[in-house]
């Protein structure tokens, strides 16, 4: 059985994946920390009839509720900050990450890496747990190996809540793009292009224009735009709903609580992509 702790249980994504997660036989809920409506039931706040019986606990306490609860895998959906802290104090404990959360820093990265070897506590992070959207990883290097020489754009659209811009689906597409080409994203990446009338439009292998509308509900949209002389290509993926991600971030955990390789698994090795 799968031991699992939740981090961010009141948030958008936490409260439907805690949902699947206490309605799933082969999960055992343990532990969930978040930094509010502590003390109150999971159960109750993921809107799930039957009370499990654990309660909501206070992040500051994670160690103390490791050691009680004993998880053996930790999903998070927060923010960056608290999933570069908490994420670190779990691989430190051996147990096994699925993270969600997107704009996280390389440093930390690096950390967690040492203490997933260090402690056999191999992870999933993947910026985008759709299917639909490892696919489109996919479909888009082939495109583009097609059509090196057109003009490159990534389009993406969230709600008005979402903290980061870009989303962490628009980078990983920018560096899947740049890495088909032969090209340093970091150098040819262009966030939200302005600029005066002098300069021109120089081809995707010198400039990839990544752009970000935030907006009312918009639950996630990405567009990759092949532009070539008198035509065209768009590739769209549009999440309808959450279940897109919270599905897969339910083979997430059942995937990795077997996993052997001690490292960060991605996406399309869960789906197996
Ligand atoms: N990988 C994917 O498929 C995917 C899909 C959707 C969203 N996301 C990402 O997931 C993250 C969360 O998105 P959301 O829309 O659910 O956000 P949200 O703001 O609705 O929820 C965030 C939750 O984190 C909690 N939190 C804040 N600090 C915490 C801490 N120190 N410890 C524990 N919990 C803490 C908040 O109380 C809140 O409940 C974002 O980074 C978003 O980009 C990823």
């Amino acid at each position: 059985m799968i031991k699992l702790l939740i981090f961010g249980p009141t948030g958008s994504m936490g409260k439907l994946i805690t949902k699947l997660a206490l309605e799933d036989k082969e999960i055992d809920v343990v532990a969930a920390c978040d930094v509010t409506n502590i003390g109150e039931e999971l159960a109750y706040i993921a809107g799930v009839k039957d009370p499990n019986n654990i309660k909501i606990s206070d992040v500051k306490y994670l160690t103390e509720v490791i050691s009680q609860a004993k998880p053996n895998v930790a999903i998070d959906f927060t923010i960056a900050p608290a999933t570069e802290k908490n994420c670190l104090i779990c691989a430190e404990n051996g147990i096994r990450c699925v993270i969600g959360t997107t704009a996280l820093s390389q440093e930390f990265f690096d950390k967690f890496e040492e203490l997933i070897k260090k402690n056999h506590s191999p992870a999933v992070f993947s910026p985008n747990m759709a299917t639909g959207v490892n696919v489109l990883f996919k479909v888009a290097s082939i495109l583009t190996s097609y059509l090196a020489d057109w003009d490159i754009e990534v389009i993406e659209a969230h709600h008005h809540r979402k903290i980061d811009a870009p989303s962490g689906t628009a980078l990983k597409i920018g560096q899947i793009i740049s890495e088909t080409l032969g090209s340093d994203f970091e150098t040819i990446a262009k966030f939200g292009r302005q600029r005066g009338p002098n300069k021109r439009r120089v081809g995707a292998k010198e400039e990839i224009g990544i752009h970000s509308i935030r907006g009312g509900d918009i639950v996630g949209d990405h567009i990759i735009l092949y532009a070539g002389p008198g035509e065209r290509i768009e590739l769209k993926h549009q999440a309808h709903s959450r279940e897109c991600f919270t599905n897969g971030s339910i083979k997430a955990i059942k995937f990795i609580a077997d996993a052997k390789e001690d490292k960060i698994y991605s996406t399309d090795e869960v789906l197996g992509l």
